[in-house]
């Protein structure tokens, strides 16, 4: 039985007051249950304070991305022994955004997955296919790609420990989700490319969110299914009555 995981992608939202305010506000509110990880990744001037603001609650808290490299002359980078130093626990790698914008790639994220692993951080290894993509009938093809390229190197026991966000980029703050049939379809693709880079029971360890316009009102269906362990959350994750309604939903 694979413990699901909500986790709440901020991106760059909130000043650090209303950061502060949300985890007050659901620090005393968040369900007591074994069943669901909770996660909120804010940016990351917000780590630290979120950290300590968090402690003691079964809230925990997520970088949005991070370097490769332990130190260097790299301007304006966060790297993964400062995370691990400031008692982050979880780290998004390779959101589409990160992809599209700061120029990743399969390879630069497949080294901060081998550096997350190297620094004790759970990485939330993210992939999916554009809309053009998806026409062509080349989703599958596109993320068992990116899941074989990410998972480069990394031994099983790892991979077991990793989550695998699947959000196709079409759903990404559009409003418009992927049916939970097709989000489960392209979610048991990416465990059968875990069975085949590994084994049958890393593919069942291994936790796969959806992301795409989740909200409280479509949760509970896309948590339904099969291969589909939680969800990677970017607005509905910003108000603190319906991220809090998500991991109720969740638990
Ligand atoms: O990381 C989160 C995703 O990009 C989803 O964002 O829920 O605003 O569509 P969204």
């Amino acid at each position: 039985m694979r413990k699901r995981i909500i986790a709440g992608n901020w991106k760059m939202y909130k000043k650090m007051g209303e950061a502060k305010a949300f985890i007050a506000e659901v620090k005393g509110r968040l369900p007591i249950t074994a069943k669901v990880e909770m996660v909120i990744c804010p940016p990351s001037p917000y780590l630290s304070e979120l950290v300590n603001e968090s402690e003691g609650t079964s809230l925990k808290i997520g970088a949005q991305t991070m370097h490769d490299v332990e130190e260097g002359a790299f301007t304006g980078e966060v790297s993964p022994s400062m995370l691990a130093d400031m008692n982050v626990e979880y780290v998004i790698l390779g959101h589409s955004e990160r992809r599209q914008y700061f120029n990743e790639t399969d390879e630069s994220v497949n080294k901060k997955v081998h550096a997350a692993f190297a620094h004790q951080l759970t990485p939330i290894v993210c992939v999916g296919e554009s809309l053009e993509e998806r026409e062509e009938g080349k989703t599958v093809e596109r993320v068992s790609s990116q899941v074989e390229k990410a998972f480069n190197g990394i031994s099983a026991d790892q991979a077991k420990a990793a989550i695998i966000a699947y959000e196709p980029i079409w759903a990404i703050g559009t409003g418009k989700t992927a049916t939970s049939e097709d989000a489960n379809e392209v979610c048991k693709e990416i465990r059968q490319e875990i069975s085949k880079l590994y084994d049958e029971s890393t593919a069942a360890a291994v936790r796969i969110q959806y992301g795409g316009s989740v909200k409280p009102e479509n949760i509970a269906e896309l948590l339904s299914m099969e291969h589909i362990d939680g969800a990677l959350v970017g607005g509905a994750s910003l108000v603190a009555d319906s991220f809090l309604k998500l991991v109720e939903l969740a638990a």
